[in-house]
């Protein structure tokens, strides 16, 4: 069997229900890791900057090639199999968790990428709905499981020529260029196949993720710069509550960004300074403002906190997040109150150092900076006044930071 430079959570489980349900060995195996945003909260899809780390919680893909050009999926969190030609992508609404292999699958063919069937079990150890990007994650383990079935490359506007295997029998690594490639093929999936407008977030978060480093993402210009943190435990609070209607929800603050930097002549609000929004304000609706004022100070506060995380100042980095959080709740409006509880308990432990919303919002999940020896106190004292406020018992968990997928 092939193996794996991550945690081994989960790789046992997807091989098993590899052969359970196709009754032999698989002969690929790929992880692809969550991530968390850090900073830079609805940054991405404006041109803006964004902070994350891909994190110890992944979506494994178990694949073996077919000759007959069917795919069949199967998935240890739903019941039943998916079933269909490679040469029919249909959207089920009764396997949703399948749309993002199809869309990824379609996204290939699109760019010439020639591939036939295949069998696959996937399963995840990433948290559903808590703002992981289980999603995102699982869109890159598909392209990289097709990768090693049925070798590409992706250019900038289509495939090429696949890397060679090695005498092994192994594929070169995927080049770092390559990835933004893998990323952005990703995320066309999500937008047109599942619907969601996200930004690239996700995905090369998924990609270019690094041990002990936070990354530091320029949606403009597509550049990632690995920052390292270290010292500091990455905490994941999930809220317990998933709203049903995020992907409107998403889409309409999507809209609201795009019609108010449109109104104020610029390309995206990453070309906006606060100056001039202010200036314009009786242009744009009330709702554009706040969507833009929250976009505008957050990328000017991506810019601070790298600052500050390369001088290793880690009490003002924490400032920021919680600096971020109340943005997001009073302008962005896509918090709630058990996000907002989360917050404030966080805010009260001495060992916090920051703590903040991450990823679309409107529940899922707060991630906190904690000084690594407060950690255990953190995690107890927060879940428990949260279940006196709440009734809900949740289990807090600490993130390693880990490279990205392969
Ligand atoms: C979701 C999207 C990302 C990003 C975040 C908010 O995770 O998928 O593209 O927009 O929300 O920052």
């Amino acid at each position: 069997m092939p193996t794996v430079n991550h945690s081994t959570a989960g790789v046992t489980e997807v091989q098993t229900l590899f052969k359970k349900h196709f009754g032999y060995t698989p002969a690929h195996l790929v992880g692809a890791p969550g991530r968390l945003e850090v900073l830079g909260n609805h940054t991405d899809y404006n041109d803006g900057l964004v902070m994350s780390v891909a994190v110890d919680k992944y979506i494994f893909i178990a694949s073996a090639p077919r000759t007959d050009g069917r795919v069949e999926l199967v998935s240890s969190a739903f019941p039943g199999a998916e079933k269909f030609w490679i040469t029919e992508f249909q959207p089920n609404p009764a396997a949703r968790w399948a749309d993002y292999v199809k869309g990824v699958l379609a996204q290939l063919r699109r760019r010439g990428v020639n591939f036939s069937g295949f069998n696959a079990a996937i399963h995840g150890t990433i948290p559903m709905g808590a703002g992981m990007s289980s999603s995102a994650a699982l869109e890159v383990a598909t392209a990289l499981t097709v990768r090693k079935l049925y070798p590409y490359s992706l250019t900038e506007t289509g495939s090429t020529l696949p890397p060679k295997r090695s005498e092994r029998g192994e594929l070169p690594p995927l080049p770092l260029p390559e990835r933004m490639h893998f990323a952005r093929l990703c995320r066309a999936a999500e937008n047109e196949f599942v619907g969601v407008q996200c930004g690239l977030l996700d995905q090369i978060s998924s990609l270019y993720g690094k041990a002990w480093h936070i990354l530091n993402i320029d949606c403009r210009y597509l550049t990632v710069e690995h920052v390292p943190v270290i010292g500091e435990a990455i905490i994941v609070c999930e809220t317990g509550v998933k709203h049903a209607l995020v992907g409107g929800e998403y889409n309409e603050l999507r809209r609201n960004c795009e019609s108010a930097a449109s109104k104020l002549g610029a390309k995206s609000l990453r070309s906006v300074e606060l100056s001039h929004l202010r200036a314009n304000r009786a242009r744009l609706t009330p709702r554009e403002y706040e969507c833009a004022y929250h976009v505008v100070g957050e990328i000017a506060r991506v810019v601070a906190a790298e600052r500050a995380l390369r001088a290793d100042d880690h009490r003002q980095f924490g400032q920021f997040m919680f600096q971020s959080h109340e943005s997001s709740r009073d302008f962005l409006k896509n918090s709630c109150k058990e996000l907002d509880l989360l917050v404030d308990l966080a805010r009260k432990h001495p060992g916090c150092l920051g703590a903040r919303l991450t990823g679309g919002g409107f529940g899922g999940a707060t991630i906190n900076l904690v000084a690594y020896h407060q950690a255990e106190s953190f995690m107890q004292s927060v879940a428990q006044v949260y279940e006196k406020h709440t009734g809900h018992k949740i289990s807090p968990m600490v993130c390693q930071v880990v490279d990205g997928a392969e």
